[in-house]
């Protein structure tokens, strides 16, 4: 038994092709334990959470809270309150953003870097855009790469908040948060878009020392739908919410309401039940397989494909600087070819891979690029894989000449 064996979905073939998974930055596929687990919560103990006194509804809660718990554990969060179910990365940025954005009225910097996802961008600049904030973005180099040292020299005094990706889902790079955190002032709080790095890196957040942390269960084998907010409990006392709704009130009267404590504050309607009992699932199918062992796998399946990329010719790789600390993603161009038309031609041969600007225009734009095409791992790959991608490349360049 292979861990391929687990996902169901690699039973199917494509094109009369078995399946080769390489967009798992995208989102990753699902064990059959996911699955079951969901299936099985449906069939025997789905309710609404929180408020009932009915046995399905207790029974649900339970299920929910142990899996904040488990939540917790894995990231090593001091305390359960401060995990926030939401319904994804993006979501727990909008609403950490939303709700520095009334802390910090009386303005002051906010940081980000030309490396970021959309998500980690766009809700920044929304913010200082309404606001007496500033954005400060800190350019990446003309590989696509960040140097951490660059990052410290464009926080200063003023820096509220320095709101940066853990690794990059276009290069793979993993940032050294520990070594900017020993070089930033203390005041400046640490808001880390976890998003990729959940899956690739030993995610401690008390080692860490950020004070927010963003991910989602799509990209570490859980259910879409559902991600988490972490945040220091100090911190998220402080912050007031800026969705409100049921679930998370303590008090409401006709004319003004006061707010429950952590973790309900933030979790205003129904959350995405089945989903968190799914995310549950996934965190401990990874502990299971002792995913832990599949990083260093990881590194060495990139650092093989860009390998093999650089023998094969016209061929665009971005940070892909050896010195680099970086895993699983891999992004790439072949010159005088559009990255859309390679990722059409692989599928014909079963390759999933990803054409675009993978949400990340700013750093397309620099580099002057529209966008690539990027292969990405997961623990189901092996060097098999790396190998069927290069020799369908080969053949995909041979047609297109
Ligand atoms: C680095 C990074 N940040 C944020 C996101 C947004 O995640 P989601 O779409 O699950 O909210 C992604 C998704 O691709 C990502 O890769």
């Amino acid at each position: 038994m292979s861990i391929r064996d687990d996902f169901p979905i690699f039973k199917n073939q494509i094109r009369n092709n078995p399946i080769t998974y390489l967009d798992s930055a995208a989102s990753t596929q699902k064990p059959k334990i996911v699955i079951e687990a969901i299936k099985n919560f449906y069939e025997n103990s789905y309710e609404n959470v929180h408020r009932g006194m009915n046995s399905l509804s207790i029974s649900a809660t339970d299920h929910f809270e142990r899996a904040r718990e488990n939540l917790r554990e894995f990231i090593n969060a001091k305390s359960f309150n401060e995990i926030i179910f939401t319904s994804g990365a993006t979501d727990s940025i909008n609403i950490l953003a939303n709700a520095l954005a009334n802390k910090f009225k009386d303005g002051g910097e906010i940081v980000v870097s030309e490396l970021e996802h959309h998500s980690n961008y766009l809700p920044w600049l929304k913010i200082c855009d309404k606001s007496n904030l500033k954005l400060k973005i800190v350019p990446i180099d003309e590989n696509g790469a960040i140097d951490e040292k660059k990052i410290i020299e464009n926080c200063n005094a003023d820096t509220k908040v320095l709101a940066i990706t853990h690794m990059s889902n276009t290069t793979g790079q993993i940032i050294d948060l520990n070594f900017i955190k020993k070089n930033i002032s203390a005041d400046t709080l640490i808001a880390v878009d976890g998003c990729q790095s959940i899956a690739h890196c030993d995610i401690d957040v008390q080692k860490m020392n950020c004070d927010f942390f963003s991910f989602s269960s799509h990209k570490i084998y859980g259910p879409s739908g559902v991600g988490v907010l972490y945040g220091k409990e100090s911190l998220l006392n402080d912050l007031e919410p800026s969705n409100v709704g049921g679930g998370m009130i303590n008090q409401v009267n006709s004319h003004d309401f006061s707010y429950a404590m952590l973790p309900n504050k933030f979790e205003a309607g129904t959350p995405p039940i089945e989903a968190v009992v799914g995310f549950s699932a996934a965190i401990d199918y990874v502990k299971s397989v002792d995913f832990k062992s599949f990083f260093a796998k990881e590194k060495k399946l990139r650092s093989d494909l860009i390998d093999a990329l650089k023998d094969t010719s016209n061929v665009e790789i971005y940070g892909s600087d050896s010195s680099l600390n970086a895993s699983s993603i891999v992004s790439f161009n072949l010159i005088g070819h559009n990255y859309n038309d390679i990722a059409t031609f692989l599928d014909q041969y079963g390759i999933m891979i990803r054409g675009g600007h993978h949400c990340c225009q700013p750093f397309m734009k620099k580099l002057d690029i529209p966008g690539s095409c990027r292969a990405s791992f997961g623990i189901y790959n092996d060097t098999d894989d790396v190998d069927i991608f290069i020799d369908s490349l080969k053949k995909t360049i041979k047609l297109l000449q």
